[in-house]
């Protein structure tokens, strides 16, 4: 049996929510691993959208069932609204086919309240997050101060530890950035408030996986953001708080890496990024805004918009080996219909030598020229086609060219943001 791991190759949105809710249908159980509602996964059933912060994108699938890991950070509030949306549009969010890991690190109003100050503190080196509090969550993490879902049984410690937290805090906030201090009680109190609601979700994430496995269930490890925004490989500092790579589906969710038998990579058939941070292959001329209105590139989470530039396949080479992918899924190749030539970053130009995988000090991905093979474009409809073997020669030839400079089999290619929109090889 395969268990699957389904991880962003690039720098994120490369459509991983439609990816998972395809393959969601021969999988049992679908865990998040890492990241928060940064994430803005989309699917799209029939013409109708769901975006999912928080929640595995297997929810839609009734037998699945949907687990949060330990290393996911969870804003209580955002997850409480994303369950009651799902009722009401008629899925089932109960408990019986949700769960969170008592390990689960919260996200605080004073996590959302630092992001926001640091950020805006920043003057040319913002890092564009998303404002949702990833970073000091994970800041607590690490500086073993944070407060975990299984906390939520134990009043006295969740007020304990909040106060431990904003004894620090308020005097960055006040001190600092000019903000007003928070009050523990009151953000306790809020919090307890939503303990009832939230207790019966929380699950022995690690013993539900392994019992799955063990009685021959297929699991399915949802990645959030990409590759490059790895707080460890990405483009530092310009990256998210939490390892983006496959290999954190393990750690993430409390299983043995020899679980995760398949890693399919998300890869969009062109790069977009949002945030700041280098990017090679970014376009700024007409090309770059005829991919951003064809694909509608704008963020799920936040609405930004998303800068766009042609396949960079030196990141994608190192997503292959960062996350030893197993196949690709490419997305959103009907977007590039009506451009004359498609153009592949194939190598980089730096300091007088050519390079096949990204240059590693800080900001020397800035510094990079990218050296590009040029492929004829097409102009046909892709959108209806459901077999390889039927689309146009220079639409199949991109995908092969693809496909032989990454060194990884392409098993999927999405046409349409619809589930139904897929070519399977
Ligand atoms: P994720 O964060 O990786 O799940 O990706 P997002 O949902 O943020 O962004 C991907 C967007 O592209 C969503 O609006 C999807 O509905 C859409 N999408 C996914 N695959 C395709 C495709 O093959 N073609 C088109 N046109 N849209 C797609
Ligand atoms: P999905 O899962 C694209 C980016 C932010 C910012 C950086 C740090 O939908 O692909 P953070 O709030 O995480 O501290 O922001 O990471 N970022 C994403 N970009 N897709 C995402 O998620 C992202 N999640 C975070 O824009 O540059
Ligand atoms: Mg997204």
């Amino acid at each position: 049996m395969a268990n699957t791991v389904i991880i962003g190759a690039q720098w994120g949105d490369e459509g991983k929510g439609k990816i998972v809710d395809l393959l969601s249908q021969h999988s049992d159980v679908i865990v998040r691993f890492q990241g928060g509602n940064n994430a803005g996964h989309t699917i799209s059933v029939a013409g109708h959208k769901t975006i999912l912060h928080l929640i595995p994108s297997g929810i839609l699938h009734p037998k699945a069932l949907c687990l949060i890991g330990n290393g996911v950070v969870l804003d209580p509030h955002v997850f409480l609204e994303e369950v009651d949306e799902l009722v009401k549009n008629g899925v089932d969010a109960s408990s019986q086919r949700l769960g969170i890991s008592y390990k689960t690190h919260l996200i605080l109003p004073y996590h959302k309240a630092m992001d926001a100050a640091r950020e805006s503190a920043r003057s040319k080196d913002k890092i564009g997050t998303t404002g949702r509090g990833i970073g000091p969550c994970y800041e607590d993490k690490a500086a073993r101060i944070g407060l975990r879902a299984g906390d939520l049984a134990n009043p006295d410690l969740v007020r304990a530890k909040i106060e431990r937290a904003l004894s620090e805090k308020n005097i960055l906030f006040t001190r600092l950035y000019q903000r007003e201090a928070m009050d523990a009680a009151k953000v306790a109190d809020e919090l307890l408030s939503l303990a009832p609601r939230l207790l019966p979700y929380l699950k022995n994430v690690e013993e539900e996986i392994s019992c799955a496995e063990q009685a021959g269930k297929q699991i399915l490890f949802e990645g959030a953001q990409g590759t490059h925004l790895d707080i460890d490989h990405g483009t530092y500092p310009f990256v998210t708080s939490s390892n983006t790579v496959a290999p954190n589906a393990a750690t993430g969710s409390g299983v043995g890496a020899g679980l995760l038998t398949k890693v399919t990579g998300i890869v969009k058939a062109y790069t977009t990024r949002v945030g700041e941070g280098a990017f090679p292959t970014e376009l700024f001329d007409s090309v770059g805004e005829y991919l951003q209105k064809n694909g509608h590139e704008y963020g799920a989470t936040t609405g930004r918009p998303r800068r766009c530039g042609w396949l960079d396949c030196v990141i994608l080479r190192a997503s292959a080996r960062l996350n030893g992918l197993t196949e690709i899924a490419l997305t959103k190749l009907d977007v590039l219909r009506g451009l004359e030539t498609l153009k592949i970053c194939t190598s980089y130009g730096y300091q007088d030598q050519k390079l096949d995988y990204p240059p590693q000090g800080e900001g020397s991905l800035a510094q990079v020229t990218p050296c590009y093979e040029e492929l004829p474009g097409f102009d046909e409809d892709i959108s209806s086609v459901r077999s390889f073997s039927a689309l146009p020669a220079c639409v199949r030839r991109y995908v092969e060219r693809i496909e032989e400079i990454v060194g990884v089999h392409i098993a999927y290619v999405s046409v349409g943001a619809d589930r139904e929109a897929t070519i399977v090889r």
